[in-house]
């Protein structure tokens, strides 16, 4: 073998596939109920996209992105999350000419050189939802709400919701203030990526993982502290609309997300261990960002399919098994062959999960076989049985027989 997969990647097979199947159909499920369309954005975008969206001075545009030069001299980046390109696609396909608002769901591949650890991957998977067109706090109330569904359908228990408020363009300017006179007096205890982000996005440093940055950071002036009115209405309206609607939430003036789009509130879903499991909040100037003739507001969350799958393993929640193979189907003599294809086109064309015999097996070895894949049924079908048209089905648990005429066969499954 000349190489591996690498480094951060997952092969997705037998079990993991399976499970993340029934995840994504929760999903759309969910999504269908509450009205939200399914959007497939390119897997790259011309790296500008997230340069400007995504913001210059966060980690995932300066450290993590992977970004290359087309053969046509472009400059191409894999996506490192789907919140921009859905924006990118809305605008350019007019979207938001349509009666808003538009509600928007993806599953998306992104791309982030992390360091690869628990329920960190340089490829990761996302399903994401991007409400566009409401100010309200509504809009942040339905995609809470969705969240929380969607985790109760698929048995996880442990997730609380955390929510802040980072406010808009005009409380950063007193924020920005109030943080930098505080940074400058540690400035020389923060690393140079934070210093130099006080230059640039002040607000970039609380994202830092040194150590002895996050140390001091712990003490930094919180953003809600400086919210404006139309901020802290907004903030105030969205609290009291999850108190009347019982969701549970913790304030947590520590969030602020990563990502430089974000206004007014922003959320994340943490397990008992802290560890977030899924993120999300407004973000009313990314539209304007992206087209400055446009200035919708927006809001979405992004959920880490990943994530979804360790929180699973930890709470100890089994999702449905695979459906098992209802019938194998022996062969017994080359003559049989085609007459007995035939009948496993016709059982499978009736929806059952029919197994046949594609190796040219002795009839004790298909036995075997259809034992090891846990076939709950088995027929023999060879040149007598086609004669007579009679089978013997045997029930692989009970070991019981039951003779049927050949026509008769799907019926016994049906
Ligand atoms: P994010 O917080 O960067 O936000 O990522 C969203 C979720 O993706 C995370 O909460 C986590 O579940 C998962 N995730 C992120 N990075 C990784 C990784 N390296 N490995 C595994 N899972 C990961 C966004 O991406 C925003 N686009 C969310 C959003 C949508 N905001 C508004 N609309």
């Amino acid at each position: 073998m000349i190489t591996q997969r690498p480094k951060g990647t997952q092969d997705w097979y037998g079990e993991n596939i399976h499970k993340r199947t029934i995840i994504e159909g929760i999903a759309r499920d969910i999504c269908k109920t509450f009205n939200i369309k399914e959007i497939i954005t390119p897997v790259f975008e011309h790296t500008v996209l997230f340069q400007r969206g995504v913001g210059e001075t966060t980690d995932v545009v300066q450290k993590e992105m992977y970004t290359f030069e087309d053969k046509g001299n472009r400059s191409i980046t894999l996506k490192p999350e789907g919140t921009a390109g859905a924006v990118r696609a809305y605008l350019e396909n007019n979207l938001y000419a349509e009666s808003q608002p538009t509600k928007l769901f993806y599953f998306t591949q992104a791309f982030r050189y992390e360091n690869p650890q628990s329920g960190r991957f340089r490829q990761h998977h996302q399903f994401g939802v991007e409400f566009l067109g409401s100010a309200s706090p509504m809009a942040e109330v339905e995609i809470i709400t969705l969240l929380i569904e969607f985790m109760k359908r698929i048995g996880l228990k442990g997730a609380s919701l955390h929510i802040n408020s980072i406010g808009c363009k005009n409380c950063r300017k007193t924020y920005n203030e109030a943080l930098l006179d505080f940074l400058r007096q540690h400035e020389n205890d923060l690393c140079s990526t934070c210093r130099e982000r006080m230059t640039k996005n002040p607000l970039r440093v609380l994202d830092c993982k040194v150590p002895s940055c996050k140390e001091i950071i712990k003490d930094a002036p919180r953003t809600i502290n400086y919210l404006d009115d139309e901020c802290k209405e907004h903030f105030e309206e969205l609290k009291s609309l999850l108190t009347s609607l019982e969701i549970p939430y913790v304030i947590d003036t520590g969030i602020v997300r990563g990502l430089d789009y974000y206004t007014k509130t922003v959320f994340e879903f943490l397990n008992p261990e802290g560890f977030t499991l899924c993120g999300g909040g407004r973000y009313d100037g990314l539209i304007h960002e992206i087209d400055e003739k446009q200035d919708i507001p927006a809001v979405g969350f992004g959920f880490g399919i990943e994530r979804i799958l360790g929180e699973l393993e930890s709470e100890g929640v089994e999702l449905e098994p695979e459906p098992p193979i209802e019938l194998y189907l022996g062969i017994l003599g080359n003559e049989a062959k085609s007459s007995a294809y035939k009948i496993v086109k016709e059982l499978r064309n009736a929806g059952i999960i029919v197994e046949t015999d594609y190796m040219d097996r002795s009839v004790k070895a298909q036995m075997k076989y259809a034992n090891k894949i846990g076939a709950k049924n088995t027929v023999i079908i060879g040149a007598d049985e086609l004669a007579n048209n009679l089978v013997r089905v045997k029930n692989m648990e009970t070991g019981e027989q039951t003779e049927t005429s050949l026509d008769k066969l799907v019926n016994m499954f049906m």
